[in-house]
């Protein structure tokens, strides 16, 4: 039943085309394989447009991927989720609305530079990522360091991060961490209005505020 299950989604994945720039292979921490494999993406090749480049982390169905690609056609989405089951379907729902300024990524946040040039990313988006609450697994969280100083390396001069979270702790252990890190965080509020400027709801999101759960938001840059 496994095997039949991962051949569906192996068929499904290759049905995705051109729309999944990549997908990383099981074998991708062994140096051996990508040494010899240029996984870099040629951006110009990409997409229509050359214009700002948002990256969206942990993007799961990708609803604001979808969204926010539809509502800005000046800027291009790339979204990035290391689930190939949910990513697929991200890519099936995008697939239909023929896009130009939306692809996919299914890899880890922790390999994102194998694919993607250094500073060629104008805004990180981080919608509702996983909290990771137990303290043996901050490291796993996506503005614990080693992640933040990958994002140094991912953003142009000017670029910025925006996070977005239902989980207080989480939100505050962040703060910390972008400050820690030679981040400035601004615009930091602790109940975002679902209507607020540029708002776009993601599907965990609508689940956190039909429980009338406070959204946290907050915005950061690199520390001159
Ligand atoms: C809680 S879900 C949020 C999904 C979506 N952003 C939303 O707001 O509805 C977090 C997603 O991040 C993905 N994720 C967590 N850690 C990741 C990593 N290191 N690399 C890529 N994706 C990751 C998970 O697989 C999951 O789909």
């Amino acid at each position: 039943m496994r095997m039949r299950l991962k051949k569906h989604l192996d068929e499904r994945i290759a049905n995705c085309g051109s729309i999944l720039l990549a997908r990383e292979g099981n074998d991708f921490y062994n140096p051996e394989v990508y040494i010899n494999n240029d996984a870099l993406i040629d951006l110009k090749g990409v997409f229509e447009k050359n214009q700002p480049i948002c990256l969206e982390l942990g993007c799961g169905k990708g609803g604001w991927a979808i969204t926010s690609a539809q509502q800005n056609p000046d800027i291009n989405y790339i979204a990035v989720e290391k689930l190939s089951n949910v990513i697929v379907v991200a890519c099936e729902n995008a697939k239909e609305l023929n896009l130009p300024n939306l692809r996919f990524l299914n890899c880890r946040v922790e390999n994102l530079l194998h694919f993607l040039p250094e500073h060629s990313v104008t805004k990180i988006v981080l919608n509702f990522s996983c909290p990771y609450p137990k303290k043996t697994y901050a490291n796993r969280r996506l503005t614990s360091k080693n992640f933040l100083n990958l994002y140094k390396k991912l953003l142009t001069a000017s670029g910025i991060i925006t996070q977005k979270t239902d989980n207080l702790d989480f939100f505050e252990w962040s703060i910390d961490s972008f400050k820690q890190n030679g981040f400035e965080t601004f615009e930091i509020t602790y109940d975002l209005p679902p209507n607020a400027p540029d708002n776009v709801i993601t599907e965990y999101e609508r689940k956190f505020r039909e429980q009338h759960i406070k959204i946290n938001a907050l915005k950061a840059h690199i520390a001159f």
